[in-house]
């Protein structure tokens, strides 16, 4: 049994799916911080049996007692936690609170029960603004917001947890950008409020609940001006779970793993793809560069591949058809 915390969220939802394909059973713990119980009946229909849901918070260690008692867990899979980017600057206390000390609770109870497996959600903002493209796993790593920071802090914990007791296999994947959803139009990324990042903001023009996208700058050093960024189909992404599992069950120890597809497309590509799946709905109008933002953003994703076999598949129009497909079954 695999345990996934944050599992009724975006990128956790999708691994459930991927797992149970790949015949494991799953339990999720999720507080709903920013997720729906009917996720969970959501993915009953995409599975086909029942999926075994623990509605509470990663820090009680006694609920997590509970579910490691009741359940043979052999693997844990910690999505849980928050990740708006800007959020986490006006509420650092929160990010470091709700980020850490649930990975340290889910920590302290794995070494109880003897659970040797974990995954964590790491981000490619742990490297900042790298010094040449694609981006290495050993490139340097920084923070430039309280969020990266939760990310870099995490991974310095798991490097010395894993070295007090190298009986424990850990991988860290560093996703690039997830976006995309479940072919099925079930699940999906469904943020609260305006979104954020690019895809769900698109998607809400397109379904006219936002009049017109804002694309931040048009003066990159890049091919025509827009930012670049790796776009991962969430559903690569979580399949890359399944096989950082199975590298976990050969005892690795701790390891590093890029998720992306090693392609850069830019703000407008996205945007012109998108347009073709649904019809020119997306009116965009430029606006000055977001403070932050890097030009360029992509991975290198050949350790992946050769030390785990994980090839993303997904082209950008399968992403922005089911991100469309996704939004217009979730009218609201
Ligand atoms: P999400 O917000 O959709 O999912 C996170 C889930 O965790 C939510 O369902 C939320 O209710 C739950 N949660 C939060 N704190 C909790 C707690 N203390 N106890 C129990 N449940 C809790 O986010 P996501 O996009 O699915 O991201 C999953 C993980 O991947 C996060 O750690 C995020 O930082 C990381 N990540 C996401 C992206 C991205 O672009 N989506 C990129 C890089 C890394
Ligand atoms: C996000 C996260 C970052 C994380 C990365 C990969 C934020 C602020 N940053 O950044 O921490 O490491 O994903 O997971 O959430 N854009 C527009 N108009 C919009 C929205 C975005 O033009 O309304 C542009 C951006 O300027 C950027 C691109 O679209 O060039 C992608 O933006 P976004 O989806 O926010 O992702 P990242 O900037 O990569």
């Amino acid at each position: 049994m695999i345990l996934l915390t944050g599992g009724l969220g975006y990128i956790g939802s999708h691994t459930a799916v991927e797992l149970a394909e790949a015949g494991y059973d799953v339990v999720i713990i999720d507080n709903l911080s920013n997720s729906k119980i009917d996720v969970v009946d959501k993915l009953e229909q995409i599975i086909g049996s029942p999926v075994k849901f623990y509605k509470g918070d990663c820090q009680d260690e006694e609920l997590l007692r509970r579910i490691f008692m009741e359940n043979d867990i052999t693997a844990v899979m910690h999505f849980a936690g928050y990740k708006a980017v800007g959020e986490s600057v006006e509420k650092p206390i929160e990010y470091y609170d709700n980020n850490i000390n649930a990975t340290l609770a889910l920590l302290k109870v794995m070494k109880e029960f003897g659970v040797k497996n974990f995954v964590f959600s790491s981000s490619a903002t742990v490297y900042g603004r790298a010094k040449s493209m694609p981006i290495y796993e050993d490139f340097e790593v920084s923070a430039a917001n309280p969020y990266g920071r939760t990310k870099l802090f995490i991974e310095e914990i798991l490097k010395d947890v894993q070295h007090a007791d190298n009986s424990l296999n850990i991988a860290i994947l560093r996703y690039f950008n997830p976006i995309g959803a479940h072919k099925s139009g079930l699940i999906g990324e469904d943020p609260n409020g305006i979104p954020n990042n690019l895809m769900p903001y698109i998607t809400k023009v397109a379904t006219g609940k936002l009049d017109h996208l804002n694309i931040f700058g048009n003066d990159y050093d890049t091919k025509d001006g827009t930012g670049v960024r790796d776009y991962i189909h969430v559903c690569d992404l979580a399949l890359g779970h399944v096989k950082a599992l199975k590298k976990l069950e050969t005892a690795p120890g701790l390891v590093i793993y890029n998720l992306g597809t090693g392609t850069g497309y830019s703000v407008l590509e996205i945007v012109n793809t998108f347009n073709e799946v649904c019809g020119n709905l997306v009116k965009y109008e430029f606006a000055p560069r977001r403070a932050g933002d890097i030009d360029v953003c992509y991975a290198s994703p050949e350790k992946a591949e050769k030390e785990l076999g994980f090839k993303a598949q997904h082209t950008l129009k399968d992403m922005c058809e089911s991100s469309y497909k996704f939004e217009k079954n979730n009218l609201k």
